[in-house]
């Protein structure tokens, strides 16, 4: 069995892979790609087969090239799991059109292309299973971070339009929508004192009483994207301390 996972060198995506590698050949992709060949590294001395590659999921060409790099390495791909992403946080009046079109791109267009990639193949063996990274975002309003919530509620929608096209030809579609988690994008763009306030804020506020890690997120990506999950598609899925119930 092999995945892909992009935006595998940190956070969210790393744990993914480190847990899936349990169980799959892992390519581990990112645009960082000295962190994804070190955590490829990471799986292989832990005894697991992975791959590290460079890629920009923002780009066509270099997101194709990733996948068959990846098919050249472990044969065909089983399963995806589309999670690279960015944040920028502003008020509406000061979102820079060039924040505006890089949000876009890296959640909206680069989970359709990370899917258009592998979709393929996938009909024509009749089997695969994808979990693209989604957001509590995508359905609470949230003041400062228009862009981004904008960008993770394109992707539960594309998730269910990718459902809808391709669950009839064996292949199930479902996002995660993790709320707030650890990781260096939950820091990015705050303060040290700014990110500890936050970080509390969310300890305090949640009903679970603690900040999410990244295996909190992996763990449902790790079902989602195996058997037992295998009613289980167009769905969105929340490992989110109780943040938002709906
Ligand atoms: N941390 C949270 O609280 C939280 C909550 C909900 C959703 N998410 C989402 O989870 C996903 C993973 O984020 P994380 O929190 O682990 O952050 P992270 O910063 O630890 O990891 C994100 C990874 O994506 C990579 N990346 C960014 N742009 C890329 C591009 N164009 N091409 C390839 N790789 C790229 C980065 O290099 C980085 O390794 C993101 O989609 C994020 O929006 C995070």
């Amino acid at each position: 069995m092999h995945v892909i996972v992009t935006g595998a060198a940190s956070g969210i995506g790393r744990a993914s892979a480190l847990r899936l590698a349990r169980r799959m050949s892992v390519t581990v992709a990112d645009r960082n790609g000295e962190g994804a060949r070190l955590v490829a590294s990471e799986i292989e001395a832990a005894g697991g087969q992975a791959l590290g590659v460079e890629v920009d999921v923002t780009s066509r060409d270099g997101v194709f090239a990733m996948v068959e790099r990846a098919r050249n390495a472990f044969g065909p791909v089983d399963a995806l799991f589309a999670n690279a992403g960015v944040n920028r946080r502003n008020p509406v009046d000061q979102i820079l059109e060039a924040d505006w079109d890089l949000m876009m791109a890296t959640h909206v267009k680069g989970v359709f292309l990370s899917c258009q990639a592998v979709l393929g193949e996938m009909v024509a063996r009749g089997q695969g299973a994808i979990v693209n990274t989604s957001s509590d975002f995508a359905i609470m309003g949230v003041a400062g971070n228009a862009t981004y919530t904008a960008a993770k509620t394109a992707i539960y929608s594309l998730t269910k339009a990718l459902a809808c096209e391709f669950t009839p030809k064996g292949i199930r579609v479902n996002a995660v929508g993790p709320g707030p988690i650890d990781t260096p994008l939950l820091a990015s763009g705050r303060s040290p004192e700014q990110h500890a306030a936050t970080m509390q804020k969310f300890a305090n506020n949640l009903p679970l009483g603690r900040m999410g890690e990244p295996d909190d997120v992996a763990v449902v990506v790790d079902f989602l994207l195996s058997e037992k999950a295998s009613y289980i598609s167009g769905q969105i899925l929340h490992p989110n301390g109780g943040q938002l119930m709906w």
